[in-house]
């Protein structure tokens, strides 16, 4: 992977708020601030950021995997009990931190990440790519979902299983670019149950946010 240039963390850009269908989120008055190796907030974020506030409640202990600038995490703490902010990408890890994310870890899912969560939420990378289109940057693990796009998402529904407590729930945002069906099946597999709780059409694709439980 590329060197880590964190000398000032010059390379800030500070962004309003929209809402998923594009505009000026006028209910939430806050910026966040991105590095330029960190994803901006886009479509997919603000669809599941208003998901997860419509699903999760004052008794929540809740982790987001993959929090890139944070700006999810930092919405759920005003609600849950606990939130605690995971990233593969060492300056998404320090740019939430910078946003306001007090608890914030590096790592690859829940590799070292111990205990069971109530809400787990997820707005992973799933676009295909091949070896051959990777530039070594960090900036790529926000779209890279390896060679068929679901790769990342297959390994962190296996992990999540796990790290659910007893009527927990899942919050992943998927896309057509995916393939929906083909995700909610990996879920079934996994002896739990799918349904799509929000959906929002953006140019090229379909994003969906599932909500999955054990049965
Ligand atoms: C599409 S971005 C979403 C960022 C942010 N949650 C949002 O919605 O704007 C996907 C994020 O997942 C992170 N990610 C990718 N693979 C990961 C992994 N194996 N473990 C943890 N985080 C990962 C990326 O670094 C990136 O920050």
């Amino acid at each position: 992977m590329a060197k880590l240039c964190f000398a000032g963390f010059p390379k800030m850009k500070e962004i309003y708020y929209n809402t998923s269908a594009g505009e000026y989120d006028s209910a939430r008055t806050g910026k966040v601030r991105v590095h330029s190796q960190v994803y901006e907030p886009a479509a997919d974020t603000y669809l599941l950021m208003e998901t997860a506030l419509k699903e999760v409640s004052s008794t929540d202990t809740v982790i987001e995997i993959g929090t890139g600038c944070g700006i999810i995490a930092r919405e759920l703490a005003k609600t849950a009990e606990t939130v605690v902010a995971a990233d593969i990408n060492p300056y998404a890890v320090r740019c939430a931190r910078a946003n306001g994310v007090a608890n914030v870890v590096r790592a690859d899912l829940f590799s070292g990440i111990r205990g069971r969560y109530s809400l787990i939420v997820f707005n992973p990378p799933y676009i295909p790519i091949q070896e051959s289109e990777k530039h070594d940057e960090w900036i790529e693990c926000a779209w890279d979902g390896g060679p068929s796009g679901a790769d990342v998402i297959n390994r962190f529904l296996e992990q999540a299983k796990e790290h659910m407590t007893v009527n927990g729930r899942i919050l992943l945002l998927i896309s057509t670019i995916t393939g929906v069906e083909r995700v909610m099946e990996r879920i079934g597999g996994l002896g739990m149950k799918a349904e799509e709780i929000a959906s929002s059409r953006v140019p090229y694709e379909r994003l969906t946010v599932l909500r999955s439980k054990a049965p």
